[in-house]
């Protein structure tokens, strides 16, 4: 099978030096593509600004912001049969860059921001691949989860909570709930990164193969 994985944060640039980003750390994504690379499936990643080491058999498509990795998913989907969004993607991105840096004046500053594309609101409704979508909660995670699940328009959605700094964002361990579109729920209680990608990959084989 061919999987697009997608991890770690993006970043949107304010103006040449600085930019909104978030903590993932992409250990998560990274673990997924090994994981299914290891059960001999092909894999294309596509990763944000990480500083690990992909693995050698996938091939890696490296990004920056919401923009090039929204046009980095659509390039791959004719390839795919499993996509997972595990990349934390900016919500929100300055309205404009600056040109030159922002000097710092004594007043303050506002930013504007404006909403980045949805990469997963995205897909068409009809189509051949498996999607799945995470949710990064820190607070009532089954409710959001679930509501990602449907308005996202995914097969499948894995909840994490990071409000926890020891599960999560940049931690080497995580615990997830999988919400499945026919209302099943399935818990991979709290290990490292690479175990949760093994039993995650078991997973959306089985289920894609329902679906
Ligand atoms: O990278 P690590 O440090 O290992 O941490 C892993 C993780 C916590 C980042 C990961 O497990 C995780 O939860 N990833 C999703 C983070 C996130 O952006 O969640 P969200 O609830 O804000 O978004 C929901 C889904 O929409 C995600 O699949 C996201 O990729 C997708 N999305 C978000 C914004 C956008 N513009 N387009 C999208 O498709």
């Amino acid at each position: 099978m061919k999987f697009v994985v997608t991890a770690g944060p993006t970043r949107e640039p304010i103006d040449p030096i600085r930019f909104l980003s978030n903590r993932s750390s992409g250990k998560m994504g990274y673990a997924i593509a090994s994981a299914a690379i290891e059960e001999g499936h092909e894999v294309i990643l596509i990763s944000g600004p990480v500083a690990l080491s992909p693995p050698v058999a996938a091939r890696v498509i490296q990004v920056t912001t919401s923009d090039e990795m929204y046009e980095a998913v659509h390039g791959a989907l004719a390839k795919t049969d499993v996509l997972v969004m595990c990349a934390a993607v900016a919500d929100y991105k300055p309205a404009a860059t600056a040109k030159e840096k922002i000097k710092k004046r004594d007043e303050a500053l506002s930013l504007e921001l404006v909403p980045t594309r949805d990469i997963l609101k995205s897909l068409p409704k009809t189509r051949d691949y498996f999607v799945v979508g995470f949710a990064a909660e820190t607070d009532d995670v089954e409710k959001h989860a679930r509501e990602k699940l449907r308005h996202k328009n995914c097969n499948m959605i894995v909840a994490n909570d990071v409000s926890d700094s020891a599960s999560g964002m940049e931690s080497d361990e995580n615990a997830v709930t999988i919400f499945l579109g026919d209302g099943e729920m399935k818990k991979i209680s709290r290990a490292p990164k690479e175990k949760i990608a093994r039993a995650l990959v078991k997973i959306i084989l089985e289920t894609s193969k329902r679906f």
